[in-house]
């Protein structure tokens, strides 16, 4: 085992997620991700992590009500939101603004599982409505409020563009929210476990995992990926570039995963996602660089490509600002973040690891300042 990085170590007890990194299996309550991909929603998936089972359909009707009236903000967030907008990049903007709705929620210090719950439903329609907002305040537009009666990925492309998506890109959306709602002890899920651990509140533990998540090594990594599409620019271009960067040895960004050895689940589906994008767009130049990127890097790194790979191509054509990209992840994680915090409420014990010393002996003399 590697001390470096907690790499194999069981650090919890979890019912909520399932991988198997050999065999390329992940599951949320134990249903096969490829299933829900194709026959589920992100608001069925949401209460299916929050309750650990498929919602009859008067639950899931209930559980698109709630998150859609939660989608609603604040308008002292959204003029908060406003006053960030010149200078916080978006990703930014929604940790700040997580921590700032603290102080809005109608549950306050409410520690119940009741009201526990309740957050976790808010703050999953709330993330998708800060994301989109910020997005038009920053572009110097006017705020497009939430309409609960739409599902998730729909109000939120609506409440970005300003019209209604087109049914294909709603879809494509919401199959992108269901891959990434959950995965087991991912940095920021253990992050937001650790804070939740404290007793701390639940924005607190969100918090905690949206400056997380924004790091490049994880989620950040999608909008990394978009950089190097666009750095290498044209298809002919890919196999100098990438050997170089592989020469140097630089991280080729969407690739590698510390938990599957094989394909990552989750880039089956946004592959072809990305390529059914593609073949519907103006050009094929984001996914078919991305194949050929893909294509290399198996061969010379024997690196799968991960999630965040494809998800880049398949965002960029439908419209995403690159920087939205890992807000969006946020949008989506949420869902397995405050079910996370729920299922540590519910069987806590503070998260308090030990450290290998390898400083300098003890003990050290204490050197007077004149001596030094
Ligand atoms: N490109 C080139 N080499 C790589 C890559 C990569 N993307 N990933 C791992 N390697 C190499 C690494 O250099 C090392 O080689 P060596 O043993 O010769 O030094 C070896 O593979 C093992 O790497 P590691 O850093 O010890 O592996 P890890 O389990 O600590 O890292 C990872 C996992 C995801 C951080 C890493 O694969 C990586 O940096 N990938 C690029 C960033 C990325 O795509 N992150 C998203 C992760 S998945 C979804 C998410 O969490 O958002």
């Amino acid at each position: 085992m590697q001390v470096q990085g907690l790499e194999d170590v069981v650090a919890a007890e979890s019912s909520i997620c399932f991988i198997d990194g050999d065999k390329g299996i992940l599951s949320y309550r134990g249903i096969d991700i490829h299933e829900l991909a194709r026959k589920s929603t992100f608001e069925e998936v949401c209460f299916l992590l929050w309750e650990g089972r498929l919602p009859a359909r008067e639950e899931l009707a209930a559980t698109q009500r709630e998150i859609g009236a939660e989608r609603a903000i604040p308008g002292e967030i959204l003029s908060f939101l406003a006053s960030l907008a010149r200078t916080a990049a978006p990703m930014e903007a929604l940790r700040t603004a997580v921590s700032a709705l603290s102080a809005a929620d109608p549950d306050g210090a409410d520690m119940s599982p009741a009201a526990n719950r309740r957050k976790a439903r808010r703050l999953t329609g709330q993330i998708g409505t800060v994301v989109a907002a910020y997005e038009r305040l920053r572009r110097g537009q006017a705020v497009v409020p939430p309409d609960p009666g739409r599902s998730h990925a729909d109000d939120i492309l609506r409440m970005l563009g300003g019209q209604t998506a087109p049914s294909s890109a709603v879809r494509a959306l919401d199959i992108a929210l269901i891959l990434h709602a959950d995965h087991e002890l991912n940095a920021s899920t253990f992050a937001a476990r650790v804070t939740a651990a404290t007793l701390s509140d639940m924005h607190s533990a969100v918090t905690s995992a949206i400056g997380t998540l924004k790091g490049p090594l994880h989620g950040g990594a999608n909008e990394a990926v978009l950089q190097m599409l666009r750095e290498i620019g044209s298809l002919d271009r890919v196999d100098a570039d990438i050997r170089a960067r592989l020469a140097r040895k630089e991280r080729i960004m969407g690739f590698g995963h510390r938990v599957y050895s094989t394909e990552d689940p989750r880039a089956t589906h946004l592959r072809e996602m990305s390529r059914q994008v593609a073949e519907s767009s103006a050009t094929t130049l984001w996914y078919d660089m991305s194949q050929r990127i893909e294509q290399i890097v198996n061969a010379e790194k024997k690196l799968n490509a991960n999630v965040d790979f494809y998800s880049a191509s398949l965002y960029f054509m439908l419209g995403i600002p690159p920087d939205l990209f890992t807000p969006l992840f946020a949008v989506s994680r949420i869902s397995g973040w405050t079910a996370h915090v729920l299922e540590q409420y519910a069987h806590n014990r503070l998260i308090r690891p030990r450290a290998e010393y390898t400083g300098p002996s003890y003990p050290q003399p204490y050197v007077p300042m004149d001596a030094r």
